[in-house]
């Protein structure tokens, strides 16, 4: 969704920003914009559409300062036009602002403002924060931006620049991410790390309700209520190669490839083979109650939600603990009614889902302890979770997740395999279990030796408008997930089904135009997953099979093949999402879409 760059120090500030802006692109966004601050000049342009179109309006110009702030919108209140785009400024022209988030009351704030006489020019929430720094602005633009912070409700990160303050940025944050960078000379600011992990890993993640003002060497934080704080500059793993391309047409087929490695880094010193029980260090300051919890409720969206739904099977194989697992958007509302010691489990790569975030919340509130599966290190869900466990698997851009639902998978089954340990499950069971994780990495290499079959088995298919995915127990989640693969990056329309459901209705819409994918590995569901193949063979639709290696009885009943290693039952969700992965991956391409940013979609959902 929306995001944030600010830069003061030497660099040339426009190059700083600008490039900043392009890895925030895969956020999601419809219009962005720029101002550099040099000496009282404020140079401010913004365009409808990609980063591509500012470009344009700013060749040929010669912007040069020593500060500015830039960003991307993703159009919440008006329109994506050229006028609701940030920065948005007073009518002086005097304060220039952009934002991330809701101001809730804006419409209150904005009726008294218009009855003072100010006049406004944008459809947007935001216009009212720049009308209030300058009503409140006395010479110092931090206490202006604090007497701001005091009047508004709802979420914001927010930056900001006064023409009366050069080589200075306030950023201020309730609710919306906002970290800040340090290298020598210079400082930065934006609402997600890969906006300058180019120039830094020296960061603070500002807290809610805290203001920091930045030059370009020094970085002073303070509570709205002005008390000074110190935070504590953090190191990040992530690398400037991790938001390249090295090579790979789009990040999505990238993120599909590190796979073997990210669930390596999800097991890194996480293991103990020879006694079947993995070492989260995460999760040790609530172990004590955690150990003999007999509840667990995850809660998600989107992908990690259908992680959540594999999670739930494998803690059912292999634990004694009642697993329930709530979509995050509608668990908010719930009559919440735990039982004694339920743990609440959020699985979020971005950390910054706004649904999710307001779950566990809501969680917290009714008593429950909360623990995370969370990708980025020191977002919102990781600082409210009482303990958990990071992915290490380094930043997902494309939009479609793909790494981090097998990276969340490894944790979850690792999760799972440990509580188990400490219950019923048996030695042998634990060490066979890591014995088997250990394999998935070369086991999906051996997946992507069939790249060329997948892309082919897509050309002859990528013209049908619906495809249907059918699975059973651990693999009905995978049929969701690569329904949702599919029609996030190729739209597509696209079910995914428990198989068993299919007579109860969706068998209606089966005929020969209607391709369906059946994952179909030789575990406890096979030969019930057999007869909802024949089901549909019966009616003339074609299918593609997700089958186990070697399997010679599946051939026979079905169009296309995509072999995977044999492996544990609870473990066939790590092999059988990536055959469609790469399906939705190569329809999406013989379609020409934008596959790292498809339409409407934004990567960090932080609105609800
Ligand atoms: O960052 P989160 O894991 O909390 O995001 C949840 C969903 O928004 C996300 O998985 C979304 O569904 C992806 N676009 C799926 O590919």
């Amino acid at each position: 969704m929306c995001g944030i760059v600010c830069y003061v120090g030497p660099r040339d500030t426009k190059s700083v920003l600008i490039e900043g802006l392009k890895q925030l692109e895969y956020r999601g966004y419809d219009s962005a914009g720029i101002a550099v601050q040099h000496g009282n000049q404020i140079a401010c342009h913004r365009a409808v559409g990609k980063i591509v179109e500012l470009e344009k309006k700013l060749a040929g110009l010669d912007i040069t300062g020593e500060s500015g702030i830039a960003h991307t919108r993703w159009a919440t209140h008006g329109a994506p036009t050229e006028e609701n785009a940030h920065p948005h400024r007073d009518e002086k022209e005097n304060v220039f602002v952009i934002h991330n988030g809701i101001i809730e009351n804006y419409h209150t704030l904005r009726k008294r403002l218009q009855q003072e006489g100010v006049h406004f020019r944008s459809e947007t929430d935001t216009e009212v924060l720049a009308h209030l720094i300058a009503h409140y602005y006395d010479g110092s633009l931090s206490e202006a931006v604090r007497k701001t912070m005091g009047q508004v409700e709802g979420t914001f990160g927010i930056a900001v620049i006064h023409r009366n303050e050069p080589g200075r940025v306030v950023v201020a944050r309730r609710g919306s991410p906002l970290i800040i960078g340090l290298s020598d000379g210079s400082r930065f600011a934006a609402s997600d790390v890969s906006a300058m992990v180019r120039y830094t890993n020296q960061v603070i993640h500002l807290q809610d309700n805290e203001l920091a003002v930045l030059t370009k060497d020094d970085v002073s934080i303070s509570t709205a209520q002005a008390v000074s704080v110190k935070r504590d500059v953090e190191t990040v793993e992530w690398r400037g190669e991790d938001i390249e391309l090295s090579g790979f047409p789009h990040f999505m087929l990238k993120e599909i490839y590190e796979q073997p490695n990210t669930i390596e880094n999800a097991m890194r010193g996480r293991l103990e083979p020879a006694e079947g029980v993995p070492k989260l260090g995460g999760i040790m300051p609530v172990w004590d109650r955690l150990k003999d919890c007999r509840h667990l409720v995850i809660v998600a969206c989107g992908t990690s939600f259908y992680a959540g739904c594999v999670g739930r099977y494998v803690f059912e194989k292999l634990t004694e603990i009642d697993v329930q697992v709530e979509l995050a958007s509608e668990f908010r509302y719930r009559k919440l009614n735990f039982p004694h010691n339920t743990f609440i489990l959020a699985l979020s790569q971005s950390g910054e889902t706004a649904d999710t975030l307001a779950a566990i919340k809501e969680a917290k509130r009714k008593g429950a302890s909360l623990l995370g599966i969370v990708n980025v290190v020191g977002s919102s869900i990781a600082r409210e979770t009482d303990a958990g466990v990071y992915n290490h698997a380094g930043p997902e851009i494309g939009v479609a997740s793909t790494k981090i639902f097998t990276s969340q998978l490894t944790i979850l089954t690792l999760l799972a395999l440990l509580l188990g340990r400490h219950q019923n499950l048996s030695l042998t069971d634990g060490v066979e279990a890591i014995r088997a994780l250990k394999q998935v990495p070369e086991q999906i290499k051996a997946i992507f030796a069939q790249a060329n079959h997948i892309e082919a088995i897509a050309e002859n298919y990528y013209h049908c408008s619906n495809w249907l995915f059918l699975g059973r127990k651990y693999n009905y989640p995978i049929a969701m997930e690569g329904a949702l693969k599919l029609k996030e990056i190729s739209y597509i329309h696209a079910e995914g089904y428990p198989a068993g459901e299919m007579k109860h209705g969706p068998i209606a819409l089966v005929n020969p135009e209607m391709p369906t994918v059946a994952i179909v590995p030789q575990d406890d569901m096979y030969e019930k997953m057999i007869s909802n193949i024949q089901e549909v063979k019966s009616r003339r639709g074609p299918v593609i099979a997700i089958a186990t290696q070697g399997d010679a009885k599946i051939r026979e009943l079905v169009d296309e093949v995509i072999e995977v290693p044999p492996t544990l039952s609870f473990l066939n969700p790590l092999l059988t999402v990536i055959p469609c992965q790469l399906l939705a991956y190569y329809c999406a391409k013989f379609l020409n879409r934008d596959i790292d940013q498809p339409r409407n979609l934004a990567k960090s959902v932080t609105v609800e």
